[in-house]
């Protein structure tokens, strides 16, 4: 009786599944870098999606054998594969999405901005050939280091007239899926319960979780508190090195990664209360022209920027203490973008 109601359920949610995606909009996903260690799950994940219609699967090289793979999986998204700069046009055609995983990952000893010299020009590149084929769309940039690699977007949008600060976000959403996970484990709390917000940029201490403000709210202070932040901060070394020159984080970003482009996807539908932390252009610390917090999405991406909230003293310390870094990372990404 048991495995019949499971059969049962199972198509029940897949006829619901086939109802949403025939009866919602159609929505084309592009993932750029889908090739790579965070793009070949990333690519399943958004498969799997319901939300999908059309799933396109861009890199260099490999993406044909990655695309007919996914394309196995009996989800309706429809999939295609491109690979080299001649497919690189097709693939965006008409993208509502576009999420950016191109790009070399860390090894031990590497901070994020050592990335800088190879994958700015790769996102350089990329966002130009974005502002030609899909200007309109949403930009989910993963690409590190996250706190230049969105402002060189922003630059080269800005150059080619196109840019919508609205629809230009990085990826910062594998913080709070730290921050949660680590907190959840700490206080004894279901994970599934569990949010904290995340705030700041995407590299060491530019990361600043805001554990005064997590859900459900528990006493966490001292060395506890100062040991949940530094862990969050460095949850991408831990995986590195981790790894041990095998790369970055890859599963847990194609997680990451698929719950922003769900969140982006349900703003554009016109989904209400969807709400997430992502590295965006904002005023809300005026020294900090981008910078991550809290943002609702809709139709037009983000609708709203919501402030710091309240922030104990330790928090604005650490907020202080990451200013002259993130102020940097953003100016050399400007930098890059003029002078070459
Ligand atoms: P990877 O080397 O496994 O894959 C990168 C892919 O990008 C490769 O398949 C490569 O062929 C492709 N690529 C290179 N140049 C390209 C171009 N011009 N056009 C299209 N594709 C191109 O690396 P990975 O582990 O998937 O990591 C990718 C990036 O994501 C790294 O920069 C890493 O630091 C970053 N990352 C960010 C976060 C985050 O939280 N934002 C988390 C993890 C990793
Ligand atoms: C992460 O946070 O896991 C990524 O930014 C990859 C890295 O280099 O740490």
């Amino acid at each position: 009786v048991r495995s019949l109601r499971l059969v049962g359920q199972h198509v029940q949610k897949q006829q619901s599944r086939e109802m949403s995606s025939s009866s919602g909009p159609q929505r084309k996903v592009a993932v750029l870098g889908a090739a790579g260690g965070i793009g070949q799950p990333l690519g399943l994940l958004m498969k799997l999606n319901p939300l999908v219609t059309h799933l396109s699967l861009y890199d260099i090289a490999g993406t044909p054998g990655v695309a007919a793979d996914i394309s196995h999986c009996n989800t309706p998204a429809e999939v295609s594969g491109y690979a080299g700069d001649a497919d690189l046009g097709k693939a965006l055609e008409g993208a509502d999405i576009v999420i950016i995983p191109a790009g070399v990952p860390r090894k031990p000893g590497m901070t994020r901005d050592d990335l800088f010299k190879i994958n700015a020009g790769i996102v350089k590149s990329l966002c130009a050939a974005i502002s030609q084929h899909c200007p309109e769309a949403l930009v989910a940039m993963i690409s590190n280091p996250v706190n230049s690699t969105v402002p060189i977007a922003a630059e080269v949008f800005k150059k080619a007239g196109t840019y919508d600060p609205r629809k230009l976000f990085g990826v910062t959403t594998l913080d709070v899926v730290r921050a949660r996970t680590f907190y959840a484990a700490k206080k004894g709390l279901n994970v599934r319960d569990v949010d904290v917000p995340v705030v700041g940029g995407h590299a060491g201490i530019t990361i600043l979780p805001l554990f005064s403000q997590a859900t459900p709210k528990k006493s966490l202070e001292g060395e506890e508190l100062d040991a949940l932040t530094k862990r969050t901060q460095d949850g991408g070394t831990e995986v590195v090195q981790a790894k041990a020159g095998k790369g970055s984080a890859t599963l847990s970003m194609a997680y990451a990664g698929a719950l922003f482009a769900e969140a982006c996807l349900k703003g554009l539908n016109g989904q209400k209360g969807v709400i997430e932390c992502t590295y965006v252009q904002s005023s809300i610390i005026p020294e900090l022209p981008f910078f991550s917090s809290k943002v609702r999405l809709g139709p037009n991406g983000v609708e709203e920027i919501m402030g710091l909230g309240q922030i104990t003293e330790y928090e604005s310390k650490a907020l202080e203490a990451m200013k002259s870094e993130l102020a940097s990372s953003i100016q050399k990404g400007v930098d890059f973008v003029h002078q070459s």
